[in-house]
Formats: C-alpha cells, structure tokens, sequence
C-alpha cells in the first residue's frame, strides 16, 4: 500500500470516529459546537492519527487498540492550530484551505471551541474501552506532550522570539517543544497499546523526535517555497511576521539538508522495533517530500 493510500484511509476513520466523539459530547452551546466542528472536521492531513496507527504496528498492536488515541491526538492538534491563527497569536486568516476559526465565527468563540477541543480529547481517552494501565499512560503522554513542558512551551518561545535572533541550538529546542513533543507522543501513544522493551520504546522516541523536528524544518521550507492554494494556509507568514524558522538561520539548502538527515536518523531506528515498520518508513519519507 503507497503512503497516499494509507493516509485516505486514515482520514476517513478519523474523520467518522472525530464525528461520532463530538455527538457524544453533548455540547451545551449551539454555536461552540459549530466552531469545534469547523475547527475539527474541516480537512488537515491527519497525520498524528497515522502516527497513532504507526506506532502501534511497531509495536505488534492493531489500529482499532489505539483509535481513542488516534482521536485524542487529533483534537489536540487541531486545539492547537486554532488558537496558532488567532490575531494574539499568529494572526493568520486562512487555515485548511479555509477562513480561520476566528475569521468565520469570532474571536471569542474560536478561543472556546480550543479550550473546550483540548478538554474533550482528555475526556475522549479517559472513556476509552482499554486497560486502566494503558488509559492512564495515554493521559501522561498527551498531557505531558501538550503542555507546558511540550507544545505550549514551544508558542511560547515562538512568540517571545518574533523579529529576535535565535541561536540553532535554541531553535531546535523550539521546534521540539512546538511541534515535536505532540508527534513523539502520537508514536508513543500508539506503542503503548503492544509491548516494547525499554530499549525498544528508546528507539521508539529518537525516531519520533527526528519525525517531529523533520515535520517542522518542512514547515519553515513550505512557507518559503510552497504555494497558498496546496498549503491551504497563507505562504510567506513567517517571513512577513519575522518568526524564527530553520530557512532564516540556514538557509533553504541548509535546512533542506537537515530536514534529510533527520529522516536518516529516524529511519535508523527502525531495526530496533519489533513489529512492522513499513508505515512508519514511509511516513518519515512523506514528512520531508509534503508538498503541504
Ligand atoms: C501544522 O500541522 C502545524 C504544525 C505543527 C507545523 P499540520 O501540517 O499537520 O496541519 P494539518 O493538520 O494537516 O492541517
Ligand atoms: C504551529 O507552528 C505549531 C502549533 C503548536 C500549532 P506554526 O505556527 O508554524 O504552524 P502553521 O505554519 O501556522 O501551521
Ligand atoms: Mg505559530
Ligand atoms: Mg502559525
Ligand atoms: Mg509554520
């Protein structure tokens, strides 16, 4: 099966468990359940939940173990993304190929809809149908990697750093934080549901972190060389807000070649696991070749 086919796969299962989660939710509020749909099912590529899917085929699990996860991870992401494009953010008007949260409904509900997306992803893992044990690592993964000591951290330096020089080391740092800690955790996530050594989920990690360093190098390459249309979000705001990326302080081939060595350093991992591998492989491929 190509990479393609798998992620078409992955979206609709997403996109019909993601349905089904918010019907159960039971949202008080007319209007706060439109901007949680808007900010949820409106496309994004789903590649957390494929993280999910992948983590738990290298760990000898099955894809209906970790779909709460798959879930889970998805509505955190898409929280983040939300209140990413708000204008005390990152002030963007365009988002999956479509007005931003806060562009179609308004400031404050966008603001809502992310707060009441991330407590629904918590409240998701915590009715899954798994073990206790595994119910309760899933919530230390998702919360430790959403955070303050992951991806919150991570906005944070982004946002003290705007228009300021950043050295590469902190940089990385960033980029971990911002973006890294919540895809290390969907692979995590995943895994938890098989059964790895403790060398083996070592293994696991490095080969997420390169994945999740790797995505956000390409991120900062597609907001130079990518175009509004495909990207579905506005090409050249970074530049245009002075953020701190990989392309200012390497330029393009340098980051181009980073973003190379760490699909190296992620796919070397591989060896060390012991279920199939072939997803992952290919995904780590796709994260550096995405044309959005
Ligand atoms: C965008 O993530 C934000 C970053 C962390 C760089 P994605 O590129 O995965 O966005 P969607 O979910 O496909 O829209
Ligand atoms: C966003 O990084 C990371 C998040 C935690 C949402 P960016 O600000 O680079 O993401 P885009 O480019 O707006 O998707
Ligand atoms: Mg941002
Ligand atoms: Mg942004
Ligand atoms: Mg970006």
């Amino acid at each position: 099966m190509t990479l393609q086919d798998t992620l078409i796969e992955v979206q609709q299962r997403c996109q019909q468990q993601l349905q089904q989660a918010l019907t159960q939710l039971d949202i008080g509020d007319q209007r706060l359940a439109d901007a949680m749909h808007y900010g949820l099912l409106n496309g994004g590529k789903r590649l957390r939940p494929l993280l999910v899917y992948a983590g738990a085929e290298a760990a000898g699990a099955r894809w209906e173990d970790v779909d709460a996860a798959a879930v889970a991870v998805e509505m955190m992401h898409s929280y983040s993304l939300v209140h990413d494009d708000l204008p005390a953010m990152d002030n963007d008007d365009l988002r999956r190929g479509k007005p931003t949260c806060h562009i179609a409904f308004d400031e404050a509900a966008a603001i809502l809809a992310g707060d009441a997306l991330q407590a629904a992803a918590f409240e998701h893992l915590a009715q899954a149908p798994v073990s206790e044990t595994l119910k309760l690592r899933w919530l230390q993964l998702l919360a430790r990697a959403a955070g303050a000591a992951g991806m919150v951290a991570g906005q944070a330096i982004d946002l003290g750093h705007v228009g300021k020089l950043m050295t590469l080391d902190e940089l990385q740092r960033m980029h971990e934080f911002k973006t890294g800690a919540l895809i290390t955790a969907a692979l995590e996530m995943g895994a938890a549901a098989g059964d790895l050594s403790e060398a083996q989920a070592q293994a696991l990690r490095l080969c997420g972190d390169a994945i999740g360093l790797a995505f956000q190098v390409q991120d900062d390459i597609l907001d130079i060389e990518g175009d509004t249309a495909t990207l579905g979000k506005q090409q050249g705001a970074d530049i245009a807000r002075d953020k701190p990326t990989y392309p200012a302080l390497l330029g393009i081939d340098g980051a181009r070649q980073k973003a190379r060595e760490l699909t190296n350093v992620a796919i070397a991992q591989l060896r060390h696991l012991p279920g199939q591998c072939h997803t992952l492989e290919q995904l780590a491929h796709y994260v550096i070749n995405r044309d959005h």
